[in-house]
């Protein structure tokens, strides 16, 4: 657990080129930190580089492109991050798809489930030398899902549901977010989930048309959720904070079934046997 405020502040966000990732990275250059942005689509990430170089110039901002459904690029990227930084300050992972059919990536692992929750387990497990190096906090944002993980079919090859299947990935990052903070006990880096609200971004757009009717009305800006976020990455107060579910800057309970640590010891242990033939090298 971090026991001193380091004044390096290098922090990777991963999603940066979606409402709250880039909102977050503008607000975090206006904070003084070195943003390293993952984005997948050129374009727009040099357009999110470029606003974060006007919030904060003499920053060491980095832009890395990656599809984080490809996991030996996701080590390619740990790589690549690692010639660039001795320490990383923050890892905070917004990026997350939701996919309405049943695809695999090239190993064989659904598209959904590699994106949103494998990929952060890779990139925890790859960085975290940097992560302690620079007394880092780990937040994985992600959604308060009630859902048991079916552990029998994680990559759903039985019965396809989109939406329960993206539930299933909100439900593992809480559960990896909390396993992932007790095996880092001592080790100086935290680990916490975080709920940004109901926004209406790209993600949002593809939830069924119910969802997004029930939800309209708590819907936060961008700006809101990315300022809470912002503050869980930098303030002092959050500093030795680990293992917990924000909602802004308040402490929520996870749901029920996220909370059963043997549930979250298999999910560990699937991970690491799932991405045991991932190269800590990847594609460079
Ligand atoms: N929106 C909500 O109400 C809500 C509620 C609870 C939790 N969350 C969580 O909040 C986080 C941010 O979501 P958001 O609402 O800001 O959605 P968003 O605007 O759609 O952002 C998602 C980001 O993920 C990136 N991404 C998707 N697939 C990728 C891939 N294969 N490789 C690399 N990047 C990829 C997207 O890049 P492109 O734009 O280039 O595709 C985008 O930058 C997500 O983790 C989501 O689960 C959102």
């Amino acid at each position: 657990m971090p026991t001193t405020f380091k004044m390096e502040k290098n922090i990777i966000v991963t999603g940066a080129s979606g409402m709250l990732g880039n909102a977050t990275a503008q607000l975090l250059a206006r904070r003084k930190a070195n943003l390293f942005l993952v984005v997948h689509r050129k374009e727009r990430g040099e357009e999110v580089l470029k606003s974060v170089q006007a919030e904060y110039p003499q920053g060491n901002h980095k832009l890395y492109f990656c599809d984080l459904s490809d996991l030996e690029a996701v080590s390619g990227l740990a790589v690549n991050i690692a010639k660039d930084a001795k320490e990383i300050y923050g890892l905070i992972h917004t990026a997350a798809m939701l996919s309405k059919q049943r695809r695999e990536n090239s190993n064989g692992f659904e598209l959904m489930f590699a994106t949103n929750v494998i990929s952060r387990f890779v990139l925890n497990r790859n960085l975290l030398p940097l992560l302690q190096a620079g007394q880092g906090r780990i937040i994985s944002v992600t959604g308060p899902s009630p859902d048991r993980l079916n552990f029998t079919d994680l990559m759903a090859k039985g019965k396809f549901q989109p939406f329960l299947q993206f539930r299933m990935t909100n439900a593992a990052n809480l559960m990896l977010s909390s396993v992932l903070a007790r095996h880092l006990q001592d080790k100086r880096v935290t680990s916490n989930a975080y709920h940004p609200g109901v926004l209406q971004s790209n993600l949002m757009k593809q939830m069924p048309m119910i969802v997004r009717l029930i939800t309209f009305p708590f819907g936060k800006t961008a700006d809101q959720a990315a300022n809470a976020l912002t503050k869980l990455a930098l303030d002092n107060q959050f500093f030795n904070q680990t293992g917990l579910f924000f909602k802004f800057t308040k402490v929520m309970g996870s749901p029920k079934n996220a909370q059963n640590v043997s549930d979250q010891e298999q999910l560990w242990e699937t991970l690491q046997q799932l991405t045991k033939n991932i190269s800590y090298q990847g594609k460079g």
